[in-house]
C-alpha cells in the first residue's frame, strides 16, 4: 500500500544520517547482528534505536500496524479541479506523474510524456497543457519531455531547480503555482503548490515515509517541516511514488517527524 516498509524507513534514516551498522550499534549498545534482523524485518526495532535513527515510536509503530491507512481523495479535488493520477513504469521503477486539469487547461507534473495513451487523452479530450512541472531530474520523472514538447510546442517547462533557483509563483489561466525550492532528495528537487489545494512533491515526502536523502537528510527534514508542513492541513500531498496524502496526516503519522 505504501511506498515504503518499516525496513526501508530504518535503512533510510540510518544512511541519511551517515551511520554504519557498527556506529549504530555502538551508540545503541544494540549488535549489529540484531541491527541487520531488525532492517531485514524480522525483529520489530527497539525504542532506543528509533530515538538513535530520530524516528518517532508512536508513528512508526501506527505504520507498522497499518493502524492509519491514507484517506481517498477524489478525483475532482475541489471546484474546477480534476486530479488524474498516472502511474508511469520507467526501467522497472514505478513512479507517479499527474495531469491536473481546469476547465479545458492542464498542469503536467513529471512522466507524462513517457505514455503515448496519456499525451493521446489530453489531445483527445481537448485540453490545453500549459505547463510541464518536472520535480527533480532523476530518470524516473523526466521521460517523455520530447514527445509533450512535440505535441505542445508552447508548453512551458519548468525543470525543477534548474530553472527555480529561488521559490518563485507562476500565474496562469486558471492556476497558481508556487514552484517551493526543497532540496534534499536532490539538490535540485522542486515542489509545485497549485490553487491552495495540491503540493506535487516529487521525492521529497512519500505517504509516511521521505525519499531517500541522497542530497542531504537534514535539509530535507528541514524543508518539509518549514515550506510543506506550514500549508494547510487539509492540502493533498501528491508525491512521485506511492499514494496521495495530505499536509495533516503526513504530520500526524509520519515517522519522520
Ligand atoms: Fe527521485
Amino acid at each position: 500500500m505504501f511506498e515504503d516498509t518499516i525496513t526501508d524507513i530504518i535503512k533510510k534514516a540510518r544512511e541519511g544520517l551517515g551511520l554504519s551498522l557498527r556506529t549504530l550499534a555502538d551508540q545503541t549498545g544494540i549488535p549489529v547482528s540484531e541491527i541487520q534482523k531488525i532492517e531485514e524485518g524480522k525483529t520489530p526495532p527497539k525504542e532506543k534505536l528509533l530515538d538513535a535513527l530520530g524516528l518517532s515510536p508512536f508513528k512508526f509503530d501506527s505504520v507498522r500496524k497499518n493502524a492509519f491507512m491514507p484517506a481517498k481523495i477524489p478525483e475532482i479535488i475541489k471546484k474546477n479541479l480534476r486530479l488524474k493520477t498516472l502511474e508511469i513504469s520507467t526501467g522497472g521503477i514505478v513512479s507517479n506523474a499527474y495531469i491536473l486539469i481546469h476547465e479545458h487547461y492542464a498542469l503536467l507534473v513529471d512522466s507524462v510524456g513517457a505514455s503515448e495513451n496519456d499525451v493521446h487523452f489530453l489531445s483527445n479530450e481537448g485540453f490545453e497543457p500549459l505547463f510541464l512541472l518536472i520535480t527533480h531530474g532523476h530518470f524516473d520523472h523526466i521521460g517523455g519531455i520530447e514527445r509533450v514538447q512535440a505535441s505542445y510546442p508552447n508548453i512551458r517547462i519548468i525543470h525543477g531547480g534548474k530553472d527555480v533557483p529561488c521559490d518563485t509563483r507562476y500565474e496562469t489561466d486558471g492556476f497558481s503555482i508556487d514552484a517551493i525550492r526543497t532540496p534534499g532528495h536532490t539538490e535540485d528537487s522542486v515542489s509545485y503548490f497549485v490553487n491552495d489545494a495540491i503540493a506535487f512533491v516529487g521525492d521529497t515526502i512519500f505517504a509516511r515515509s521521505i525519499g531517500r536523502p541522497n542530497y542531504s537528510l537534514e535539509s530535507l527534514l528541514k524543508n518539509i517541516r518549514e515550506k510543506i508542513f506550514i500549508l494547510n492541513d487539509s492540502v493533498i500531498l501528491a508525491p512521485g511514488h506511492g499514494p496521495l496524502t495530505t499536509v495533516g496526516e503526513e504530520k500526524k503519522y509520519n515517522p519522520f517527524f
